[in-house]
């Protein structure tokens, strides 16, 4: 069976300009034209994949036969082996290692650094001050993220690190990933920004790993988990340089991602007066004025309807996978060494699933209409055994924010927002006014 290839292809650089330049235009057009298209990324020919069945298929049922793809590749020199780059036995080990560490007794210490953190984010606020709240939500995110990581005095400074550079890492990544090799080889700003963070980032976390390499305290944070995790099959712990690794993904891995679906959520709270009606008044309701704690997350219902929303609408445009050996993908025979493009915002912007996808309608999440969704429509965690090992404390710690923000204050625009593309639509200067409630 033959598979069309996505228009706009150019000699040597393939797709990649395009694909860069129209982003969710170009994507969105390639599902028209079938379940699998050929996109060419430099010279390279991938698989992108239009349909929720296939995506489930490489997502969960086929999972075992794929591997981490190119763009992981790029976040290796970062993220060494890490989860979110590993594949295969090892990662099978890795995951089974770090699960304990998501566990949802885990969670509930981490909601105390969550409720503290999002306490002090809107203690800092002045009545009818003018915020950039995308910054703020990123602050919050990695305060969350470093203290639930290093709960101990040391590691104030790698927080304070992560805090710098983080996001220039996640932002030229993306380009990276995209782009011909020798892009990442040229003498310009951005690759110099891009190993600069790299070098100072590793510095720092193997200065706190080395501090409590001998100390066998459970600090009840994510570190201590890491530290003390032994092979079920050998007894052996992680070595230094794996810690290492698991800690730059789980920075990485944790905090865009959160801090994104933060600062959408207070965009389409204030641009949607019912939705903001609804929520304000399901915050009141539940809190009865006191603080957020962890018991009221799942009360939180409609709340938990206005982030699946935000989710669906605002999710990872690509995630890539590598076939680890021979799969049969719609029809089409893909030899071991295939590069296949997943796209959560291509599934989650799907008409089909989602009428009148650009609209926010939290009323999309009722149960009877979850029922209705194919598998692999709605993956903004994406699924199977690589499924986001963050999902939980991600929601919890959105919940908790979104309460406590709720419960003081109304955040208002002073003026419309702009995009930003990493490897998601990021709002980009969201200025909003501080109204006391
Ligand atoms: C709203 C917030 C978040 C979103 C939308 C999100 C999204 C995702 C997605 C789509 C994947 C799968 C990627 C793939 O299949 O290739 C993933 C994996 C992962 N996420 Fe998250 N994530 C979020 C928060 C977090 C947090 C808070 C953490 C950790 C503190 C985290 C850690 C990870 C790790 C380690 C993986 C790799 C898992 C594996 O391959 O076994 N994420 N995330």
């Amino acid at each position: 069976m033959s598979v069309p290839v996505a228009p706009g292809r150019l000699p040597f650089l393939g797709h990649t300009l395009p694909m860069l330049r129209k982003r969710f235009e170009f994507t969105a057009n390639l599902r028209g034209q079938g379940d699998l298209v050929e996109v060419h990324l430099g010279p390279m020919r991938t698989y992108f994949v239009t349909s929720p069945q296939l995506t489930h298929q490489v997502l969960v049922t086929d999972a075992p036969k794929f591997h981490k793809g190119r763009m992981y590749d790029k976040f290796r020199p970062f993220v060494g082996n890490g989860l979110a780059v590993s594949s295969g036995t090892f990662h099978l080990r890795q995951r089974r290692m770090m699960q304990p560490a998501f566990h949802r007794d885990r969670i509930a210490g981490y909601a105390d650094v969550m409720v503290r953190a999002a306490r002090e984010l809107v203690e800092g606020w002045r009545p009818g001050e003018v915020r950039r709240i995308e910054a703020d939500m990123q602050g919050v995110a990695v305060t969350i993220v470093g203290e639930a990581l290093f709960s101990t005095e040391i590691g104030r400074r790698a927080i304070d690190e992560a805090r710098r550079s983080v996001f220039v890492i996640i932002r030229n990544g993306i380009v990276r990933a995209l782009s011909p090799g020798f892009v990442e080889k040229l003498p310009i700003p951005a690759n110099r920004e891009f190993d600069e963070a790299i070098a100072r980032m590793r510095a720092i976390v193997h200065e706190v790993i080395d501090s409590r390499r001998d100390d066998d305290t459970d600090h009840g944070d994510l570190l201590s988990v890491l530290l003390l995790a032994r092979d079920p099959g050998t007894g052996a712990p992680m070595t230094d340089d794996q810690v290492f690794d698991e800690v730059i993904t789980l920075l990485t891995a944790g905090i865009e991602t959160t801090a994104l679906a933060l600062a959408w959520i207070f965009h389409e709270i204030a641009a949607n007066p019912e939705v903001e009606r609804r929520v304000l008044a399901e915050v009141d309701e539940v809190l009865a004025g006191r603080q957020v704690t962890i018991d009221d997350v799942p009360k939180l219902t409609y709340l938990g309807q206005v982030t699946n929303e935000v989710l669906r609408k605002y999710p990872l445009w690509l995630v890539m996978r590598r076939t680890a050996e021979e799969v049969e993908l719609g029809g089409v025979r893909l030899p071991a060494g295939t590069e296949v493009i997943l796209s959560p915002h291509t599934m989650h912007h799907d008409p089909a699933n989602y009428p009148d996808p650009e609209r926010f309608d939290p009323d999309r999440w009722t149960p009877e209409r979850v029922r209705q969704l194919p598998k692999g429509a709605f993956v903004p965690f994406g699924g199977g055994i690589h499924q986001c090992i963050g999902n939980h404390f991600a929601l919890t710690e959105i919940a908790i924010v979104v309460a406590t923000v709720c419960s003081r204050h109304r955040l208002v625009p002073d003026r419309p927002v702009r995009t930003k593309f990493t490897n998601a639509a990021y709002p980009n200067d969201l200025m909003m006014k501080v109204v006391p409630r």
